[in-house]
């Protein structure tokens, strides 16, 4: 048996649609302005796919773009504005951040209102909290792309690889509201095949290339995959299949690939999210989703 392909583009446009129906319903634009500070080339194109994507669904999409020397005074000054500002409802603040701008004062400074990303403390404090809230994208997301297979979360057995403040924490609070049984696999883990070998489900998040193998995972278990590891060409003969290579080469020589053995562990899954095309696309569209939400409570 393969395993079932959860496809993150296509669930991504249902909640595309819904987004946009729902601005119909509101009859005013929501704002969203995306911060990108310094020249880093990822986050210019994440700051420039969530712009565009708002405005591709009736929202009012900005990009604010300041040069790599600025002070943290200086974009502190500009979160007040738009903290200020009537007209916007979600700011949110690219990461990584220029060494000289300290990205937790920045988080602090945002209006939890406003706060998109679902990165604020206080959004943090209520998420843990079990109460409504703004939840961080990515794992709002993946929670949607596991619903979307059918079987129920409560109950199940969850692994979250990975321990970051995006991902892996909110991760496991969210699977832990829908009444999961929830253990955080990290760096010193002991035992990692062990973790992940009782799970149903599996969200692997901490960066490393491949990290999940076919011989860990119990079959028929979900396998979320948010990992987006480029490998030198030299590197891609870890990749086991030629027409997975073949697929997955970029035009700069570079291959993509996530923390799971895809090729592999897809024959043991039930379900399995793809890298390119999975989590990512869910990523953009559950901010939009929180950017009418965030508009929706404050005015
Ligand atoms: N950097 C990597 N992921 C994210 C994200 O979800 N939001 C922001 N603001 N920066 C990021």
């Amino acid at each position: 048996m393969t395993a079932r392909i959860i496809d993150g583009k296509a669930i991504a446009k249902t909640i595309e649609t819904e987004v946009a129906q729902a601005i119909a319903r509101l009859g005013f634009a929501p704002g969203l302005v995306a911060v990108r500070v310094g020249n880093d080339p990822a986050s210019e194109v994440y700051v420039r796919s969530k712009a565009k994507k708002a405005r591709e669904l009736g929202l009012r999409g900005d990009e604010l773009i300041l040069p790599d020397s600025t002070s943290e005074a200086d974009l502190l000054a500009h979160i007040d504005r738009l903290n200020r500002d009537d007209a916007v409802d979600g700011i949110l603040v690219q990461l990584p951040l220029p060494p000289q701008i300290d990205p937790k004062k920045v988080i602090d400074s945002i209006d939890p209102a406003k706060d998109v990303d679902g990165f604020h403390p206080i959004n943090v404090g209520k998420l843990h909290l079990g109460r409504p809230t703004l939840a961080p994208c990515t794992p709002a997301g993946i929670i949607r792309l596991i619903e979307s297979t059918g079987v129920t979360i409560a109950g199940c057995n969850a692994v979250v690889i990975g321990r970051s403040d995006i991902v892996g924490k909110p991760m496991a609070a969210l699977l832990l509201q829908a009444n999961a049984t929830v253990t955080i696999a990290h760096s010193r883990t002991r035992d990692l095949a062990a973790a992940v070998g009782g799970a149903d489900i599996v969200v692997a998040a901490v960066g490393r290339p491949l990290l999940v193998t076919r011989e860990m995972v119990k079959p028929g278990a979900i396998v979320i995959d948010v990992g987006m590891n480029r490998l030198e060409a030299g590197d891609a003969g870890r990749i086991a299949h030629d027409e997975e290579k073949s697929r997955l080469l970029a035009k700069n020589g570079t291959v993509l690939v996530g923390d799971v053995d895809f090729c592999r562990v897809r024959e043991v899954a039930g379900w399995i999210t793809p890298v390119p095309g999975g989590v990512g696309p869910m990523t953009i569209a559950m901010l939009m989703r929180n950017t009418v939400t965030a508009a929706e409570w404050r005015r």
